[in-house]
């Protein structure tokens, strides 16, 4: 069905939108074989496909986005936060790249707790101490040494551009710098100037970021030295002087992004091709697709109280793997190969039924043969992320998750830089039992230790199908990222949907801690969720989960997107 309700989309996309050739607007379908981008904002969209249109790759149009979105996108977008980088080229070769941030050589297990032992509230989340060792810049330098087809300088231009010229408001964006008005004058006083203005921002008021501009220039001219050396270097510890940050000029210097093999995993004939630690995404998505890979969940029917249950009950055991087994693989040894054997997981599954919900007090970490590092408890994470898809002309593929961590990171302005730094430090664990930003809960794993990156929930994903190019996909979210994720791609393979029909459905999430099951209002039939409660499952409905940005490729080698009306997302093609 999926590929011709694509076919027919593509047709009808050609009658009602040749007019706009080039450009698919918001949340529409479009009939593209060249090339696509699909991202959080429509004026990094328009970067992403200039880039493609004038000869750039995949990985070209990916650099000149990532730092498009630093301007246009700056509660996620970034220069000095990090993220992961999942590679598919058109021949079939795979990489990925991890330019997470790292905690600083001065950073220590106990750093975010008093002298009693508890948690300082809100130090790993806003202000200096919050931050870590930024990983962007080096990872889109590393990104384009490897892959890059253009002239670095020729990507990093339009979001000089835009940052000197200045980039129009939407109307979420106005109101999001609206509420963060307070904060940015609380953590940047008494110099901040960034964001600021007299009266209230509104739809189509322009934002003009010349220090930025500035930055970015010497990122163009200088590559990373631009960033992590001279100026700018200086002025981030200048600015951690400020507010007791730690992150020091040998931090900075250190700091290098590292290539990973991706992990791959099969879900009923396609290849999932995920991101391995420090992010738990790849090893938790494909824990739950082999978990629910037994039952026919096309037969069980779309968001119906069996499907949810049988995923939901995966996600609460996958969730109690990720708190006690997962970390940054260079500071502790992770069983990867357990964790994903076939029959690891099927006997995490041997105790669910069909006629009640397991309590996650009953669900605790499966048992491994050689690591046992809990116990944990799960934290909550930061939401605000961003993700962007593209594919290129030949068919390569990127698909980068991005994050400041906290909408805004640390809401600290680098002063003369004109550049938020991250409060990625968040996402360890502060003090191993106690709930982060999302609710998550970690353990040893994922303690804070000088150098190491903090566990991620971050999912970039490509899908392969007979050897050929499929899906590329992944959302912001924090905790819900995985979960998002799971569903996306079981909306497309099993529920046989376009892909903007899959980014539209309403999302179900739970993660073992709390035992709640939270949905998406209008997600979920209130006749299903009656029923599931007597099961014993216990709902809450909150805002929107995630903001996903995806391309699927058809059979027909038309190029389907889906961008999220739960954001400003768009889907730009040729
Ligand atoms: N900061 C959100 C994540 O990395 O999962």
């Amino acid at each position: 069905m999926k590929c011709w309700t694509s076919f027919i989309l593509s047709i009808l996309s050609i009658t009602l939108f040749a007019c706009v050739q080039g450009q698919v607007g918001q949340n529409v379908s479009g009939a593209y074989k060249n090339g696509m981008v699909v991202t959080a904002h429509p004026e990094a969209s328009k970067v992403g496909l200039a880039i493609l249109k004038k000869g750039g790759n995949a990985v070209d149009a990916a650099v000149a986005i990532q730092f498009a979105l630093a301007v246009v996108y700056p509660n996620a977008g970034n220069i000095a936060g990090g993220g992961f980088m999942v590679y598919r080229s058109a021949k079939g070769e795979t990489s990925a790249l991890d330019f997470r941030e790292k905690a600083p050589a001065k950073a220590s297990r106990n750093m975010y707790l008093d002298s009693a032992g508890n948690v300082i509230t809100d130090l790993s989340i806003s202000g200096h101490l919050s931050t870590g060792v930024p990983g962007s810049v080096d990872g889109m330098f590393e990104a384009h040494k490897k892959y890059g087809k253009l002239p670095w300088n020729e990507l990093v231009q339009p979001a000089i551009d835009l940052a000197n010229n200045g980039f129009e408001l939407t109307e979420r964006q106005a109101n999001e710098l609206n509420r963060e008005r307070t904060d940015f004058i609380k953590y940047n006083a008494p110099t901040n100037t960034y964001f600021l203005k007299k009266g209230a921002w509104e739809k189509g008021g322009i934002v003009v970021q010349s220090d930025l501009a500035k930055t970015l220039t010497l990122i163009r001219d200088k590559g990373r030295d631009g960033f992590y050396d001279g100026e700018v270097a200086d002025l981030i510890v200048k600015e951690m002087q400020v507010g007791k940050g730690i992150v020091s000029k040998k931090d900075l210097k250190d700091y290098h992004s590292i290539w990973r093999k991706p992990l791959i995993g099969n879900y009923k004939g396609y290849e999932i091709i995920s991101m391995p630690p420090p992010s738990s995404g790849g090893v938790a998505l494909l824990q739950l697709l082999k978990m629910v890979e037994p039952y026919d969940l096309r037969k069980l029917g779309w968001n119906t109280e069996k499907s949810i249950q049988v995923m939901v009950e995966a996600e609460r055991r996958v969730y109690a793997d990720r708190a006690a087994y997962l970390g940054d693989p260079d500071f502790y040894k992770i069983s990867l190969l357990e964790l994903l054997a076939p029959a690891y997981l099927k006997s995490r599954m041997a105790d669910f039924s069909w006629d009640e919900a397991t309590p996650s007090s009953a669900v605790k970490e499966g048992k491994l043969s050689k690591y046992q590092f809990g116990p944990a408890i799960m934290k909550k994470e930061s939401e605000q992320t961003t993700h962007f898809s593209i594919v290129d002309r030949e068919g390569n593929a990127v698909a980068i998750t991005t994050t400041l961590n906290n909408s805004y990171g640390s809401k600290v302005f680098v002063q003369g830089g004109g550049f938020l730094l991250n409060d990625e430090m968040d996402d360890f664990s502060i003090k191993p039992g106690v709930p982060n930003m999302y609710g998550l809960v970690g353990g040893e794993a994922n303690a804070i230790q000088p150098g190491k990156r903090m566990l991620s929930s971050m999912t970039p994903t490509i899908v392969e199908k007979d050897g050929d190019l499929f899906m590329v996909l992944g959302t912001p979210g924090g905790s819900t990222i995985i979960t998002t994720v799971f569903q996306i791609i079981v909306n497309v393979i099993d529920h046989d949907v376009d892909m903007q029909t899959a980014v539209d459905a309403g999302r179900v999430h739970n993660q073992w801690l709390p035992d709640t099951v939270f949905y998406e209002k209008k997600g979920i039939d209130s006749l299903v969720l009656r029923s599931l409660e007597r099961k014993g499952y216990h709902f809450k409905s909150r805002n929107a989960m995630g903001r996903v940005d995806a391309i699927l490729k058809t059979k027909w080698d038309y190029l389907d997107p889906g961008a999220d009306k739960r954001g400003d997302d768009s889907a730009m093609g040729w």
